[in-house]
């Protein structure tokens, strides 16, 4: 074959050696813009599986690079005046140079023909070629060319970033956080060789602006950081390269993604490799891993497929659909850890403790977890969790070496009402009683999941009006038979558990008058059973479900007195916790999302008509329900569907229900309109709770997809929520908390007094398990 790589970047060199020391007979040429030894940046970090990757590819190079490479343990952080430091994070730096001229020397001695300073312009330049690898990075021409095959998909992000150098050594990946008068600076530091480190320092647009770094000279720009960084620095000058822009400007870092990674043009198989094809952001170090990666998946297709050109089609399909899915999986985390830089400052850095806000930094892409950082520094995280367990009220003396109890089992105070532990029993409807009424099987259920050992339980969607139900199945709080039901339950719960209880008043509005769950989700009953239904707009939920009347004031006073009512009656059941159903294209949530509410009265059109009428119900129901006990609402963070909410909205909605004296956030997600399209995975909400605990400044609960005590774990240390709610694992194990706090080998979690001897068979065998499972590793 005949091959042409455009573009001498660790892509197109190291797929070339790849494939010249697998088939000499190849002829493969890189074309590179620059001189040798000439190019942007300073060192780039690996990681070590991308190490033993090279090992096994070509052991020669992997050797050399091994040779140059500094190995470094520890993540120091200075913030706010303080430095702390964790080990266990395992990187290896190498300089750019060092890397290109390692992997330069080896495709030449190799027989790779490498022409420098040549700017291509067109794929066209080399008809006799086979395949051209497009590694022309991340402006890439050829790409450009062909961009209505390639589908390039640029998102400008909003930070900006200069790439430095300095002399000054650094034994541990270093981030220095500042705050100036007009916002946050943060480097990014890591040495590369015996004389040189990494600085990159990254802002947000407008400090940049507001400090005039965009009229600054590049001189001047320099001394303006080397006094914000002056104490890490110590004196040491920063340098800049330059000759080249990546490496001396401040910019915005281009997150790309491509439809289509190869074309035939005519004469030859053109592939975009490396970041030509996709970029992920520094902030986790992963761009010159993936460009390699891609190098290698190629030459292993080619192995696989055959080296003919016959070959290549089926060589390249196969390409770009393994590497497609890697790729999404680091850009995935790259931009959980950039998303965590864009918002630093306001959202984390200036309200964090320090403690809090080094956790939070180490778990910025959410690929690392509470667990997967005690297997990184144990004495570390002991520290952190004794800290959390001591802001949370628990008596720990400083600097103790005991493990006190872990985030999640730490107890947490609303109001007059103090949670023994920070999971939730989320609302669940169950589609089980007749005329509203708690019946045994409401007994049994939520009376095994508070013997279960969560913190607060919640039962389902409770309606306030026979027509507010879901089905006729629901259960309801409009008169007294009733109440007695629901004191029965929280009386029980009381004298048999440590936990809470919580009623969720709602209304279902336009999705009133379905049949349960398991007879069709949202299918409408029969005529006869069903009941007119209210909605803020006359839009139908489904095409075959009934059209609602939009509300009246008389409908809305009606409504408000019916929600009065059943918080005075749930009040008289001693029940912990009341919660405001605003979610889910319910009565409230259908006023509040844009895709439900087309009124042109004062109830519909901006935020605050939107919510005008969610809040009236609110006010009303928090002035009657006592003053001691907390009120929490339920919002659809994000609609999934265009033209509705979003989190940027919910986080509008949060600060006037918290203004209204709301006093956390429950933040769900979707069911709003039928066509959404979530993104589901795991702890798929949680971003909208930190977003809105973190901006706003209110309490929220985590829900969604949290399904282990590492995940509630890692959301509660983080300071990503204040509780996490869990549903459907509670469905399958009513006393999941119990059995995952076993699973993390956490014994002093009480179990109910009569279940004790269970409490010590299940430690021990789950014990048991671990030995065994240890021993055949
Ligand atoms: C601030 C910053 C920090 C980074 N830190 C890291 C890190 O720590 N770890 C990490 O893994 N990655 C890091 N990266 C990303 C990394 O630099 C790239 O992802 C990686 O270099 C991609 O390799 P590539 O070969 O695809 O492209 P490039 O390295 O960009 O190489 C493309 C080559 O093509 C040449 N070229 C372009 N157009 C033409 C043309 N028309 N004709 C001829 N030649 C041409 C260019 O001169 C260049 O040499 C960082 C990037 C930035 C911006
Ligand atoms: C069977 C079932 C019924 C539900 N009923 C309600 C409800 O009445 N009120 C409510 O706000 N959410 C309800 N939800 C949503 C859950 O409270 C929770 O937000 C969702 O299931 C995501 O959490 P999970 O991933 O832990 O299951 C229900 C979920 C399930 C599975």
């Amino acid at each position: 074959m005949r091959i042409v790589c455009i573009g001498g970047g660790p892509a197109g060199l190291y797929f070339a050696l790849l494939m010249k020391k697998n088939h000499p007979e190849h002829h493969i040429r890189v074309v590179e813009r620059n001189k040798p030894y000439d190019t942007f940046g300073w060192g780039v970090v690996f990681s070590d599986a991308t190490m033993e990757a090279m090992k096994v590819w070509d052991e020669t190079s992997a050797a050399e690079i091994q040779d140059a490479f500094n190995h470094w343990d520890d993540i120091e952080v200075l913030f706010k005046g303080t430095r702390q430091r964790t080990s266990g994070h395992g990187f290896v730096g190498i300089g750019r140079k060092k890397l290109l001229n390692i992997l330069q020397k080896r495709c030449e001695d190799l027989g790779v023909e490498l022409i420098f300073e040549t700017d291509v312009d067109a794929d066209t330049q080399y008809p006799d070629a086979d395949l051209i690898i497009a590694s022309d990075g991340l402006n890439s021409k050829i790409r450009h060319r062909y961009a209505d095959i390639f589908e390039p998909d640029m998102i400008v992000r909003p930070n900006r970033y200069i790439w430095l150098g300095t002399n000054k050594l650094f034994d541990a990946f270093t981030f220095d956080f500042r705050k100036t008068d007009h916002g946050w600076f943060q480097a990014h530091i890591y040495k590369f060789d015996d004389k040189t480190s990494t600085f990159i320092i990254e802002t947000t647009e407008e400090a940049y602006q507001a400090h005039g770094l965009d009229e600054m000279s590049q001189q001047d720009s320099i001394s303006f950081c080397e006094n914000l960084f002056s104490e890490v620095l110590e004196g040491a000058p920063l340098m800049t390269n330059a000759r080249h822009l990546r490496g001396s400007a401040w910019l915005n870092f281009n997150r790309l993604i491509c439809g289509k990674w190869s074309h035939y043009n005519g004469n030859s198989h053109v592939v975009l490799m490396g970041d030509a094809a996709h970029t992920a952001h520094f902030a986790i170090g992963s761009g010159t891993k993936l460009a390699i990666d891609d190098a290698i998946e190629l030459t292993n297709q080619f192995n696989l497929h055959g080296h003919d050109k016959s070959n290549i089609p089926a060589a390249l399909e196969t390409y770009e659909e393994i590497r497609r899915v890697d790729v999404a999986r680091i850009q995935n985390a790259a931009r959980n850890a950039m998303e965590w830089f864009e918002v630093v400052g306001r959202r984390y850095a200036d309200h964090f403790e320090p403690e809090q806000f080094m956790y939070s930094m180490l778990t910025r892409s959410q690929r690392i977890s509470h667990e997967n950082l005690r297997l990184r520094d144990k004495n570390w995280l002991q520290g952190y969790e004794n800290w959390f367990a001591k802001k949370s009220g628990l008596p720990v003396e400083s600097n103790s070496s005991t493990r006190h109890v872990p985030p999640m089992f730490t107890p947490y105070q609303l109001r007059g009402v103090t949670l023994a532990n920070r999971i939730v029993m989320s609302p669940m409807a169950m589609y089980s009683a007749t005329d509203g009424l708690i019946n045994d099987f409401h007994m049994v259920h939520l009376g095994s999941r508070a013997l279960g050992g969560a913190g607060l339980i919640f039962a389902e969607m409770t309606c306030v009006s026979p027509d507010a139900r879901i089905t006729p199945n629901c259960l309801g709080l409009w008169n007294e038979e009733q109440r007695d039901g629901w004191k029965r339950l929280v009386d029980f719960v009381h004298q048999n558990s440590d936990a809470k209880v919580a009623i969720q008043l709602g209304h279902a509005g336009r999705k009133g008058a379905t049949k349960p769950a398991w007879e069709g989700i949202d299918q409408p009953v029969d005529a006869a059973s069903g009941w007119p239904l209210i909605s803020a707009s006359a839009e139908p939920y489904l095409v075959n479900s009934q059209k609602p009347k939009p509300m009246t004031r008389e409908d809305m006073d009606r409504v408000i007195a019916d929600f009065v009512r059943a918080t005075e009656l749930a009040a008289s059941t001693g029940a912990d916790w009341l919660e405001l159903h605003a979610a889910h294209g319910y009565l409230l949530s259908s006023f509040l999302s844009p895709l439900t509410n087309q009124r042109e009265d004062e109830y519909g059109g901006s935020h605050a008509n939107r919510a005008r009428f969610p809040l009236e119900v609110f006010k009303a129901i928090r002035a009657v329900w006592p003053q001691d006990k907390p009120i929490s609402v339920r919002l659809s963070c994000h609609d999934w569907a265009e033209g509705g909410n979003t989190p940027d909205d919910a986080a509008i909605f949060a600060q006037m229900f918290k203004d209204a004296g709301a006093d956390l956030i429950d933040c769900s997600s979707g069911q709003v309109v039928k066509h959404e399209k979530p993104v589901y995975g795991r702890l798929f909400q949680t971003p909208f709770s930190d977003k809105i605990r973190n901006e706003i400044g209110i309490p929220t609960i985590a829900v969604g997809a949290i399904s282990e005590a590492d995940h509630a774990n890692s959301v509660i240390s983080a300071g990503r929520a204040d509780l996490c709610a869990v549903a459907r694992p509670h469905l399958a194990d009513p006393a999941w908390v119990l059995h995952e706090a076993a699973k993390i080998g956490l014994t002093s979690v009480p179990w109910p007094k009569q279940y004790y001897s269970g409490k010590t068979q299940y430690e021990t065998n789950l014990a048991r398990e671990a030995a065994a499972a240890a021993a055949l590793k």
